[in-house]
C-alpha cells in the first residue's frame, strides 16, 4: 500500500503518520504538506526516509497534486486551515484550502482512480443544547456556525457529489476535538499547558460552559485506519469517544494536574459565533466496523499530554510568542 497523506505535518497527520509506520510495517508513506505556519517537519522527524517520503507543496497546486496522487494507491487527507479563531479573522486561506484543495484533490483521485478518505470534523452539525440528549449521528443536518466549519462542511459536501456523480471510491470520517502530542500551541489545550509552563494564568473564553467531545488522537487515527480497510464506499462515520468535558472542568483539570490552584485563570472575552456544545454518536464506526477507543481516561490522556509538554518546549517555543501576539490582535 502506498499512502498519500496531505497534511501528514500537522498535528493529526503526524500522529497518523506515527501510527500507521509502527501498525502498518509494510506499507510506503508520502507526506504531501505545504508546511504553513501549523505544519511542521520535526513532527514526523526520525522516521526511516525509505518508507516515509516528503514533499512540500500546497494542496491548491493543480499539477504538484496530480502528479503525487498518480503514484499513490490512496489518499488520506488532512491538510486544512484547522483554527476556528483564525478563520474569523482571515477567512480567505480556509475558502482556498479547505474548499479548493479539496477540489483540486477529487480532481486527482477522479482522474487516476484511487481510493479516498477525507478527514472532517463534527463541526459541520453545528451546535447542541446543554440538555439535549440527542448526539450527532451520520444523519445529522449540515449547520455549520463559522467560516471554519462552513468551509469543512463545504468539502464534504464536495465528496459527497464526486462520489455520487463520479463514482469515486470515497469515505468522510468526522472526528470530535482531538488532543494529544504535536498540537499547535494555538488550540486550547496546548495554549493552556504552556502558560502555565511559562508562568502566566489559562484564558476560558465567556463563561466557559462550551462543551467539547474530547478524544486523544491516537484513537482518530485507528479510526480512520478501519474507515480505510473496511469501511464501506460513499458511507461517513463519526469517531468519538465519549470525552464529553466544558472548557472550565477541563482548565481546573489542567491547572490541577499541574500543582496549581484550580482558581488561577482568567476569563477574556468570548469567541463570535462561539458553538456551545459538540457530542458525538460513533456507535456506527462501533457496530458495523469493530472499533474501539483505547484512550477512555481523559486525565491520564492529559497527564501524558502536560508531560509531552514540558518535555518538548524545543518543539513549542518557538510557536509560541508568535500566537500570543495573534491572540493579543484578536482580544482573547
Ligand atoms: P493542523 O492545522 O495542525 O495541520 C494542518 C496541516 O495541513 C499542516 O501541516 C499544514 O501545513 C497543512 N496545510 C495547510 N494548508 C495546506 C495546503 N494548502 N496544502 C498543503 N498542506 C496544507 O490541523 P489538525 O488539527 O491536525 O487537523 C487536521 C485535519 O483534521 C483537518 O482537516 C481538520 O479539519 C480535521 N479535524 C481536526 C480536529 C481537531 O481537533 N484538531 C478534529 C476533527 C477534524
Ligand atoms: O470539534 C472538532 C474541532 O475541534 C476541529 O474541527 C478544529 O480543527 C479544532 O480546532 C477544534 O475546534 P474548537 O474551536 O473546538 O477548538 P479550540 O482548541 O480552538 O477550542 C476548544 C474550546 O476552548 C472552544 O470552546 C474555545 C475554547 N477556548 C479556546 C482557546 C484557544 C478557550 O476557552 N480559551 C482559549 O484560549
Amino acid at each position: 500500500m502506498k499512502l498519500l497523506v496531505t497534511g501528514g505535518a500537522g498535528f493529526i497527520g503526524s500522529n497518523f503518520v506515527r501510527y500507521i509506520y509502527r501498525v502498518r510495517p509494510q506499507w510506503d508513506i508520502t507526506v504531501y504538506d505545504a508546511l504553513t505556519y501549523a505544519g511542521n517537519l520535526k513532527n514526523i522527524e526520525g522516521l526511516d526516509p525509505s518508507r516515509v517520503h516528503f514533499i512540500q507543496a500546497d494542496i491548491c497546486d493543480e499539477n504538484q497534486i496530480d502528479k503525487a496522487v498518480a503514484e499513490c494507491d490512496a489518499v488520506i487527507h488532512f491538510a486544512a486551515e484547522s483554527h476556528n479563531d483564525n478563520s474569523l479573522h482571515s477567512p480567505w486561506p480556509f475558502v482556498n484550502t479547505n474548499i479548493v484543495g479539496t477540489f483540486q484533490i477529487l480532481e486527482a483521485v477522479r482522474k487516476h482512480d484511487k481510493r479516498l478518505h477525507h478527514i472532517s470534523t463534527d463541526e459541520v452539525y453545528g451546535d447542541l443544547e446543554l440538555d439535549d440528549p440527542n448526539k450527532f449521528t451520520p444523519d445529522s443536518p449540515y449547520n455549520p456556525s463559522s467560516p471554519y466549519s462552513s468551509t469543512k462542511a463545504s468539502s464534504d459536501m464536495l465528496v459527497r457529489a464526486w462520489h455520487r456523480s463520479f463514482g469515486i471510491r470515497a469515505t468522510i470520517s468526522n472526528c470530535s476535538n482531538n488532543y494529544g502530542p504535536y498540537q499547535h500551541v494555538e488550540k486550547f489545550i496546548p495554549r493552556q499547558i504552556t502558560e502555565i509552563l511559562e508562568g502566566r494564568r489559562p484564558k476560558l473564553y465567556g463563561t466557559g460552559e462550551n462543551v467539547r467531545d474530547w478524544i486523544h488522537t491516537e484513537d482518530h487515527s485507528s479510526g480512520v485506519l478501519v474507515i480505510l480497510e473496511k469501511g464501506e464506499i460513499g458511507d461517513t462515520y463519526l469517531i468519538g469517544a465519549n470525552g464529553e468535558k466544558n472548557n472550565k472542568e477541563v482548565i481546573e483539570l489542567l491547572l490541577e494536574l499541574m500543582g496549581k490552584d484550580k482558581n488561577n485563570y482568567d476569563h477574556v472575552d468570548d469567541r463570535p459565533g462561539h458553538d456551545l456544545r459538540y457530542a458525538i454518536d460513533a456507535s456506527k464506526l462501533e457496530n458495523e466496523l469493530g472499533w474501539k477507543p483505547q484512550y477512555t481516561n481523559f486525565r491520564s490522556g492529559l497527564e501524558d499530554t502536560i508531560n509531552w509538554y514540558k518535555d518538548n518546549e524545543s518543539w513549542w517555543k518557538p510557536q509560541k510568542a508568535k500566537t500570543e501576539e495573534k491572540y493579543q490582535e484578536f482580544g482573547r
